[in-house]
């Protein structure tokens, strides 16, 4: 352990340099090696990856796109073998497929758009969704993929699901398909998510309107419940070939999707869980704690501008000695909506049927109704409207809360207030929450802005990173984070990517406590067109894993004139940097050359 003078930031590591290229970027002395990457096998009898003649089949046996949430659960306690579980959260079908058609020119590049889908590219981005549970082993000091583990598995947006909870069975969640209102096929959307401590997987289904179309039939009762989602929005093609995703042929289907997925890694067969009492919203993820008396606190994040921060709390008690008596826990506990107040408290609000507005009156006539309306609930509470809540940390070591806003830039100079305290926020802040007495179940506590984030050079911005950050250590658009086992904070970002700022998102070390409070240091950068994803540590503190989640992709720059393809834009390969590879999202791990605990 090395001393450090007053200021010193806790991270020990040279600074990466910003920038934006081709490839990825870690600080000097440290490895940072592709891992998985989309279509890699992970079962022994997986085709390996051929683009150019992919198959839905093939797919359901390799790992899936867009790599967002990376969770480790240990075998047997060690951190060096163990599950690596991954969300794939969604498709860009513009750097997966050929067959993209010209529409013009610009800047002599050709200007191409995706053109429709064939029902088997459907199918391919449906194997592609959902998540990866893969076994993972460190051999003399590499990790390498168990490509025959007994306990990997895909789940896609096919996969068979059970509707669990308060809202299992209830008549708005019943389809044509699906007379019982328990079974659901799939899940997507799954951004961040967590791992509980009794060692299942936690997907949080995000953005769920992008995979309807259609129209409800005419004065549905659920029109004003699927606009507060922005449901239909039609991103995606699967409704010319799946009933269920026209709003016109199966008006509940929406209702099915938007929660907290749990899956017990532990049985590969095993039927992936919706647990409804975490209410319905776009979840960006489920990090939980064990609180004093063992209930476990999940903080949850609804990605949207001017939604809301939850936690749910369990009503009973983790047993760390009897895993089978915690399978359950998600079935029943209270669900809390966050008022940030003006004189830095926090009120935690419940969303318990019958309890104040949560009644008939309004229209609610069971917990049911409130879990799926949790917007609509939260709105008649009061909670307060954030600047896009993504990933929230709760910190064991030091008994704190981190909250990710993204950025709001619709939030207009008379609807600022303390907990959102910039206009047009572009880029972001952090809060941190103090639960009262230390105790994660409380329901009020203290809270602070940690960090306003975005160029300190820049005075408009308003961003108050402390005065040792260097040029290369602030950012914007915090999104994923976690905390490391000393307790230290770590940001990833998702938007830094444009080019005329020179700039890529990637991971950065975030000082919280003492006099360097608010030093950021930039340690990872992601090729050109990606955002970070991850990260997340072992327990020993030795390994990190990040995703870099839609390489290449090109973004606005392209807006008007549909996206380039992997087959007409050079911008980068990442990872293979082949001519007959596409560019592919990917995991990569990271570890210190020669070994030792990271940032130490
Ligand atoms: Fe999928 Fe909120 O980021
Ligand atoms: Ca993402
Ligand atoms: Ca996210
Ligand atoms: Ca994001």
């Amino acid at each position: 352990e090395k001393a450090h003078a007053a200021g010193a930031s806790a991270f020990v590591f040279d600074e990466v340099e910003t920038g934006i290229d081709d490839r990825h970027h870690v600080a000097a002395g440290y490895d940072a090696d592709v891992l998985l990457r989309w279509g890699d096998p992970i079962f022994a009898n997986a085709p390996e990856f051929d683009p150019a003649n992919q198959s839905a089949a093939a797919q359901a046996k390799q790992f899936g796109y867009n790599n967002d949430y990376v969770g480790y659960i240990p075998l047997e306690g060690s951190s060096e073998h163990g599950l690596l579980v991954v969300n794939h959260e969604y498709t860009n079908p513009h750097l997966m497929f050929a067959g993209l058609v010209t529409i013009g020119e610009k800047d002599g590049k050709k200007m191409l758009q995706q053109a429709p889908l064939s029902k088997e590219q459907v199918d391919i981005e449906i194997a592609a969704h959902g998540g990866a549970v893969v076994e993972i082993r460190k051999v003399d000091g590499k990790w390498q993929v168990v490509r025959d583990g007994k306990l990997n598995r895909r789940i896609t947006a096919g996969t068979e699901m059970q509707l669990s909870g308060p809202v299992a069975g209830h008549d708005r969640v019943k389809t044509n398909a699906d007379p019982s209102g328990l079974k659901v096929l799939g899940t997507v959307n799954n951004c961040a998510g967590g791992v509980t401590p009794w060692g299942t997987y936690i997907m949080a289904e995000e953005n769920i309107h992008g995979y309807f179309s259609g129209e409800l039939p005419a004065d549905h009762p659920e029109a004003a419940n699927y606009k507060r989602m922005g449901i239909p929005e039609g991103a995606y093609e699967w409704a010319a070939h799946y009933d269920r995703y026209d709003l016109a042929k199966e008006p509940n289907e929406p209702n099915r999707f938007g929660w907290i997925v749990e899956v017990d890694v532990d049985d590969p067969t095993s039927t992936p869980k919706k647990r409804t009492a975490l209410g319905r919203f776009k979840h960006e993820g489920a990090e939980s704690i064990v609180a004093k008396d063992g209930r476990v606190v999940f903080y949850l994040g609804d990605d949207e501008r001017f939604d809301y921060v939850y936690k749910f709390v369990t009503a009973g008690a983790f047993n760390p000695d009897d895993r089978a008596a915690n399978m359950d826990l998600l079935d029943e506990g209270t669900l809390y909506t966050a008022r940030f107040d003006e004189d830095g408290s926090v009120e935690w609000l419940p969303l318990t049927f019958g309890e104040g507005p949560l009644t008939a009156e309004n229209s609610f006539s069971s917990q049911a109704d409130v879990l799926i309306e949790t917007r609509r609930a939260a709105d008649l509470l009061g909670a307060t409207k954030m600047d896009r809540p993504e990933d929230i940390q709760p910190n064991g070591v030091n008994g704190k809360v981190y909250v990710m806003l993204t950025n709001n830039t619709r939030r207009t100079d008379e609807q600022v207030d303390a907990a959102n305290p910039r206009a047009k926020n572009a880029f972001g802040h952090i809060i941190e929450i103090i639960e009262d007495e230390a105790d994660f179940t409380a329901t009020s506590g203290k809270w602070e802005v940690l960090l306003k984030c975005g160029d300190p050079s820049v005075a408009e911005i308003g961003a108050s990173f402390s005065t040792s950050t260097t040029e290369n250590g602030w950012f914007g658009m915090p999104d994923n984070c976690a905390v490391d086992t000393a307790g230290r904070l770590w940001v990833s970002t998702d938007g830094n990517n444009a080019k005329d700022t020179g700039r890529t998102d990637g991971l950065w070390a975030v000082d919280t406590e003492g006099e360097a409070r608010a030093t950021s240091k930039l340690f990872f950068r992601v090729p050109v067109g990606a955002e970070m994803c991850g990260p997340l540590f072992t327990p020993d503190d030795e390994t990190a894993f990040v995703a870099v989640q839609h390489p290449g992709d090109g973004g606005e720059e392209w807006e008007g004139f549909g996206r380039p393809s992997y087959y007409e834009d050079l911008s980068t390969r990442w990872p293979d940097f082949q001519p007959d590879m596409p560019v592919r999202p990917a995991v990569v791990v990271i570890t210190k050359q020669g070994g030792g605990k990271i940032a130490v």
